[in-house]
């Protein structure tokens, strides 16, 4: 490979072309019509994990540059985090413009530069939470139509396990927890607040169980983030979604929402403007919830309901409404911090690990991606499609929307994203120990896909973008012109085992060099065709 410098585009393009024309292994995942009655749009193809490519594969008609770096500091003490995940931009009433970017977990061995199963100190463990929680930096378009990070804005901050954050209600006698962690997806406010999600909490500081009365704690789900060892924080602190109010650089971790591994946090509105959050807890056989506020302008009080997709219904999760969950739980709050055993109680239907979810912006239905279920032999996923007659109804209709699988050309379903013209862009999570393994490999790495609305291609999943090794597409997000789509890249190399022996390297193609997690912009004409 050509390890000169050059435009990442270019290079990806021909050393892709360079490797179509030279292996048989590739199969295309999709046909390749017309979107419009102008230039077919082709998809890229499943490519072999041999090939050697390390790096953004992206269709024809698009280009994409780094916009910003794990590392890079954003302000005086503070750099940017690892392993981003969930992006939005938030507008100033002067203009401004600021990215939102979630940082969801770290790799010890990448972070640390040490071999796995090395002892856990006070300063690394210091080190390890500034990685997670958010940034918030400010990004401004240029006169040629990019976008550039300025890193040395004064609306720079962070969010990160170092960060107290105050509860919405107590918990157990506590007002705050130590910092904020496992930040996967998110949400954004119609008044103008980020909502940040808690995901797999578990990882950091495990979890507890109760049965019989007794508050028993599990050990922790990740051998390599013993947190609890050197610091030792309740797991009920962690597992709530976030609302940053990036005006005041305040944070409130929302106890009303529930505490689960919250994939994302998607805000709608009903016909007469009640907040409504949809939420998934993405872990096998969990739940689907969908929260209804009481007050406007506040996701502080309201119902938690749970999805049961026998009954067509939503299930309230509330003491004074239920008499099983009053015999099960001394009051709201518990019941709250324990929202998986409630919704077992009440007959929530369990799924196949709830990810992103999405509201149609011209129909109103409900996107949910359930990535995979493996346990129960379900290995690629599908998107669901939840029809409500209002968004406060408590009953729905819904249907498999695509399922994952070679016939459709997708994998593993993770986030989600609408454009102004109601086309799906989707991103899927293989996870790094089953790329290139039966039954994903012909998948070749995760990638971005848009399932085209209207024109000849409708309907058809198009891989446009293919990740570097090991990594993750997360987060896309739309610049208020579609001309440009933020994505995040997440963990390229995460299996790496041994500092210096890297699997990837990406974004560079120094060899002895980490790999770096990034936010990356992708822009050219066939997005603006797409989207316009
Ligand atoms: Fe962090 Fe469910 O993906
Ligand atoms: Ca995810
Ligand atoms: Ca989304
Ligand atoms: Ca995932």
């Amino acid at each position: 490979m050509n390890e000169k410098k050059e435009d990442n585009s270019n290079w990806s393009r021909r050393n892709f072309i360079k490797f179509v024309g030279a292996s048989t292994a590739m199969t295309s995942l999709s046909g390749c019509s017309t979107l419009s009655n102008k230039k077919p749009m082709e998809p890229i193809v499943g490519i072999d994990l041999n090939s050697g490519i390390d790096d953004i594969i992206l269709a024809e008609g698009l280009k994409h540059k780094v916009l910003i770096k794990e590392g890079d500091r954003i302000g005086r003490g503070i750099r940017f985090g690892t392993n981003n995940d969930y992006l939005n931009l938030h507008t100033f009433s002067d203009g401004r413009t600021a990215l939102w970017v979630n940082h969801e977990s770290l790799s010890p061995i990448l972070l640390h530069g040490r071999k796995q199963f090395f002892k856990m100190t006070k300063s690394l463990l210091r080190n390890e939470r500034k990685q997670v929680g958010g940034s918030f930096v400010e990004v401004q378009k240029q006169d040629d139509g990019s976008w550039k990070a300025l890193k040395k804005s004064d609306l720079n901050f962070r969010l990160s396990g170092l960060t107290k954050v105050p509860f919405s209600r107590p918990i157990d006698g506590a007002t705050s927890a130590l910092g904020s962690l496992a930040n996967c997806s998110g949400g954004y406010t119609p008044w103008g607040t980020i909502l940040t999600c808690e995901e797999n909490y578990d990882h950091f500081y495990g979890e507890v169980e109760f049965s019989g009365g007794k508050r028993k704690r599990l050990p922790n789900g990740n051998y390599n983030l013993n947190w609890d060892e050197v610091d030792p924080r309740p797991p009920e602190h962690y597992g709530w979604v976030v609302e940053v109010n990036p005006e005041s650089r305040s944070f409130e971790k929302l106890i009303s929402l529930g505490r689960f591994a919250h994939e994302c946090a998607t805000v709608a509105a009903s016909k007469d403007g009640t907040p409504i959050v949809y939420s998934g807890d993405d872990a096998n056989d969990e739940c689907l919830y969908k929260f209804i506020s009481s007050e406007p302008g506040s996701l502080k009080n309201g119902t938690l309901y749970v999805a049961s997709l026998e009954k067509k219904k939503w299930l309230p999760l509330d003491v004074e409404q239920d008499f099983r969950l009053k015999a099960a739980f001394k009051n709201q709050t518990e019941l709250l911090i324990r929202t998986r055993e409630a919704a077992k109680i009440v007959g929530g239907t369990p799924l196949a690990r709830p990810e992103d979810i999405d509201v149609d912006p011209i129909s109103g239905d409900v996107f949910v991606a359930l990535t995979n279920n493996k346990d129960k032999g379900n290995f690629h996923g599908e998107i669901l499609k939840i029809s409500e007659w209002d968004k406060k109804s408590l009953r729905f209709k819904h249907k498999t929307f695509k399922a994952g699988g070679t016939e459709n050309g997708f994998s593993c379903p993770d986030n989600m994203a609408f454009d102004s013209n109601g086309n799906l862009w989707v991103t899927s999570d293989i996870s790094g120990g089953s790329l290139g393994k039966k039954p994903y490999k012909e998948f070749g790495y995760n990638g971005l896909f848009v399932i085209p609305r209207r024109g000849p291609q409708a309907g058809q999943v198009i891989k446009v973008a293919s990740a570097p090794v090991e990594a993750e597409l997360t987060g896309p997000f739309f610049s208020p012109d579609q001309k440009t789509l933020f994505l995040s890249v997440q963990h390229p190399g995460e299996k790496t085992k041994e500092p210096g022996r890297y699997t990837s390297t990406w974004p560079r193609k120094n060899k002895r060099l980490k790999p770096l997690s990034a936010v990356i912009t992708i822009t050219g004409p066939l997005l603006e065709r797409i989207t316009s």
